[in-house]
């Protein structure tokens, strides 16, 4: 099969890495693609979002016979792409746009959850910034603050105060700082508690989860300052029970996939459930449409199961006919990133020691910003590569990816040394 991935960063890295594993497949193509993804992978210089991208990808993947498009991130998903290319009688791996607005919409998610309750935390929507803001005058703090639609994980704000929740009322509503996803905010309930990401695959009618993982969003050790993509993870989660995953997928996962297809948005794909896990049980914060980034550079390193029969199975409604299995490994994942992100940092740094990191035992390499300039690799974006370690447990997953990632070095680069802490803390405490 001749495959498409669409996007640019580590998680479609392992996706293109994992594709490449698969009996079934025999050309990988990706759109736009990275420094790294062009070593298995033949890159097109296709970029989600520019002008007409999604008439260009089709035209692409007709005209070289593309088998099987699998989209990376949520842009795309958004935007219709599934569609379109159903329309075109391409095959294409990912919720439709009708589906895809459990993410792209936050207020219709929270009113989803709601009306097919699933636990979640207590909200209120408000369309003009008046209203939210006599509204704070009157709740006890905490408060979650989220602006509807999508804000490249930026649009929720965690408020401790009036003032602040003030402030973030008037930059999303007035300020409009994430233009139109500004129209509407939620103000929700702050749970407390440790946050867990379930990923599942999904035809429509049933669902199965992956192995868990937890993302570490803080640019610091210790979880200080501010949010970013993701600064590192690990699969799996050591406190996930057989219980938890049976309360999750029948609390959460079965009737989110049954509602939604009986509301006339049947999802098939990935599904993301970000979860916090707190002492009332499992509350669901949001979906996604897509694997997670960085959780899929841990979780697809320990699938077994072939993930092109997994996809197939999952468009074409036969999800129950696979046993799909996991290694009984632990994979970590460490983030390192160009010095000042998530703000400003410098561009076409030289990258040394990824040969070396990439010949350790059980150690892989997904490139995330990376471009190659001269014939060498060079930085190109605020997440520049994961380095990924896979082994019996945390403790010796994260020696091994830490000491891959000493060996690579370029300008200014910054990275979390504290990944995994948590998981080997709550594995200490049960
Ligand atoms: P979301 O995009 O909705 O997942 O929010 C981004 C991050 O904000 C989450 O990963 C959580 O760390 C945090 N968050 C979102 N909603 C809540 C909430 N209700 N209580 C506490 N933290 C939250
Ligand atoms: N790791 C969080 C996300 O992919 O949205």
């Amino acid at each position: 099969m001749k495959i498409l991935v669409i996007g640019s960063g580590g998680r479609e890295h392992a996706i293109c890495w994992k594709l490449k594993q698969s009996k079934l497949v025999d050309t990988i193509y990706c759109a736009p693609g990275n420094g790294g993804i062009g070593q298995i992978a033949e890159c097109v210089p296709i970029v989600p979002g520019s002008s007409g991208y999604i008439q260009r990808l089709i035209h692409f993947a007709t005209t070289n016979r593309i088998d099987l498009t699998v989209v990376g991130s949520e842009l795309p998903l958004a935007d219709g792409i599934v569609d379109h290319f159903r329309e075109a009688n391409l095959k294409i791996f990912g919720p439709s746009k009708d589906a895809a607005i459990v993410e792209a919409s936050k207020v219709f998610a929270k009113r989803f959850m709601l009306r097919n309750s699933i636990p979640t935390a207590r909200f209120q929507v408000f369309k003009d910034a008046q209203s939210a803001v006599e509204y704070v005058r009157h709740v006890s703090f905490p408060v979650v603050i989220k602006a509807d639609g999508l804000a490249a994980g930026k649009g929720v704000i965690i408020c401790n105060r009036i003032e602040e929740a003030i402030a973030a009322i008037n930059n999303i509503m007035v300020e409009r700082i994430f233009n139109e996803a500004g129209s509407q905010i939620i103000i929700e309930e702050c749970l407390t508690g440790e946050e867990v990401s379930v990923l599942a695959f999904t035809d429509g009618e049933h669902a199965v989860q992956m192995l868990s993982a937890q993302d570490h969003k803080r640019i610091f050790d210790h979880d200080k300052g501010p949010n970013t993509g993701g600064m590192g993870a690990y699969a799996p989660y050591p406190g996930f029970t057989p219980q938890l995953y049976d309360l999750i997928q029948k609390d959460i996962l079965e009737p989110t996939i049954q509602g939604l297809r009986e509301e006339g948005r049947k999802y098939t794909g990935v599904i993301y459930l970000g979860l916090m896990l707190t002492s009332n049980g499992p509350k669901l914060l949001e979906y996604n449409i897509r694997f997670g980034d960085p959780e899929c550079q841990v979780v697809l390193p320990l699938l077994e199961t072939d993930l092109v029969e997994i996809m197939l199975a999952c468009m074409e409604g036969r999800l129950n006919e696979l046993d799909i299995k996991w290694k009984h490994l632990s994979a970590l994942c460490v983030v390192l990133a160009s010095g000042g992100y998530p703000t400003s940092y410098k561009k076409n740094l030289p990258i040394t020691g990824i040969d070396e990191a990439e010949k350790m035992k059980d150690v892989t390499i997904f490139h995330a910003g990376t471009s190659i300039a001269d014939d060498r690799i060079v930085t190109s974006g605020g997440r520049v590569l994961n380095v990924v370690a896979c082994g019996d447990n945390i403790p010796q997953t994260k020696k091994l990816a830490y000491e891959a990632a000493s060996l690579i070095n370029f300008e200014a680069v910054h990275y979390r040394k504290d990944i995994g802490d948590r998981a080997i803390e709550t594995a200490r405490v049960k």
